[in-house]
């Protein structure tokens, strides 16, 4: 391939976003961990499925040594530790914060030209971490959460009026955390807004279960939390810039004064291709919309504080 996709975090976001990569032949990727073995023996596993699977890419893992993700086009950051019951995304701030700020460091040193997608969690809050380590401009530095919230939201609207997920589409702004601000008006099916299809009380209710739906799948897992759908929601990202498209996606970004908001990591529509964030893209707000994005921005300025904090 003549394109390339570091991976940091070999585990369960990092190894399917690994494998979706390069079943998209995307790129070629290198699968990056702490662990030994780990990253090698997955990126084996996936090259030795790629002649049943009908690919070409190159997967190669690798413990420690960013000099294979040398001058990577793209870099997915998922590597620090997941939820478990009980625990919020923001329980993940100290660890996380070291790890991400870490692993941003060594990439800028390799592949100063990369485009980073941020998974880790607390995801907004990481964001600010790897931004402040990479010394990256802001456009190449991008957070995946609303593609994800965004595609749980389109799956329930899918299942609730027994419609293809194909014809839905939604969107869901703000940070990745309870606060964040599903939008009915800007969420159709087959072009028409759900507010026309839906009950205002089952729309809420879907809103809900979006809101929680890192939660539910925590719940159920019980040892980590989600990754198939993250997964194919940060490569969705990935192949936007690759491929140069344009494409309008709800990404985490850094504001600088869009929505009344400053020098904040947030969710909000933008415009990927290869240069990154090419575009914020600003839509009307109600006044009720405005405010909940306010307040989910509040929270992730507490978080963005407590790491300030924290570093002393
Ligand atoms: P996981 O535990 O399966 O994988 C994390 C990997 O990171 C492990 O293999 C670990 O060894 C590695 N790691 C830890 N420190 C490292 C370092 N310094 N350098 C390189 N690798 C390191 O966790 P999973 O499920 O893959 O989740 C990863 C992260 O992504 C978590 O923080 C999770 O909360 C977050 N997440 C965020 C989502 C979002 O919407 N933004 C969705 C799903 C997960
Ligand atoms: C999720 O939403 C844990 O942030 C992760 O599934």
């Amino acid at each position: 391939m003549d394109k390339k996709v570091a991976v940091v975090g070999a585990g369960n976001v990092g190894s399917t976003a690994a494998m979706r990569v390069a079943e998209k032949e995307l790129a070629d990727v290198v699968l990056l961990d702490i662990l030994e073995g780990v990253p090698a023996g997955k990126a084996l596993d996936l090259t030795e499925a790629a002649p049943v699977e009908k690919h070409d890419a190159r997967i190669t893992g690798v413990t420690g040594d960013y000099s294979e993700a040398k001058d990577s086009d793209v870099v997915i950051i998922t590597a620090g530790i997941p939820r478990k019951p009980g625990m919020s995304r923001d329980d993940l701030l100290s660890t996380n914060m070291n790890i991400v700020g870490n692993v941003a460091g060594e990439i800028a040193a390799v592949a100063p030209g990369a485009i980073l997608i941020i998974v880790s969690n607390p995801l907004d809050a990481m964001c600010h971490a790897a931004l402040e380590a990479s010394g990256f401009p802001k456009e190449r530095v991008i957070g995946m959460a609303g593609v994800l919230d965004s595609a749980r939201f389109r799956s329930f609207i899918a299942m609730e009026l027994d419609v293809s997920v194909e014809n839905t589409h939604a969107f869901v702004l703000g940070g990745h955390g309870d606060t964040m601000v599903p939008l009915p008006r800007y969420s159709t099916v087959a072009g028409i807004p759900i507010t026309e299809l839906m009950t205002p009380d089952r729309i809420e209710a879907l809103v809900d279960r979006t809101r929680n739906g890192g939660a539910e799948i925590v719940g159920l897992l019980k040892t980590g939390s989600a990754y198939y759908a993250p997964a194919s929601a940060a490569v969705e990202m990935a192949e936007a810039i690759l491929k140069d498209k344009k494409k309008i996606l709800p990404c985490a970004a850094y504001l600088q004064g869009e929505y009344g908001i400053n020098d904040l990591y947030i969710g909000v529509p933008v415009k990927l291709g290869a240069k990154g964030v090419e575009e914020i893209i600003e839509i009307k707000l109600t006044e009720e919309e405005e405010k909940a994005l306010r307040n989910s921005a509040d929270a992730v300025q507490g978080l963005v504080d407590a790491m300030a904090r924290l570093r002393g």
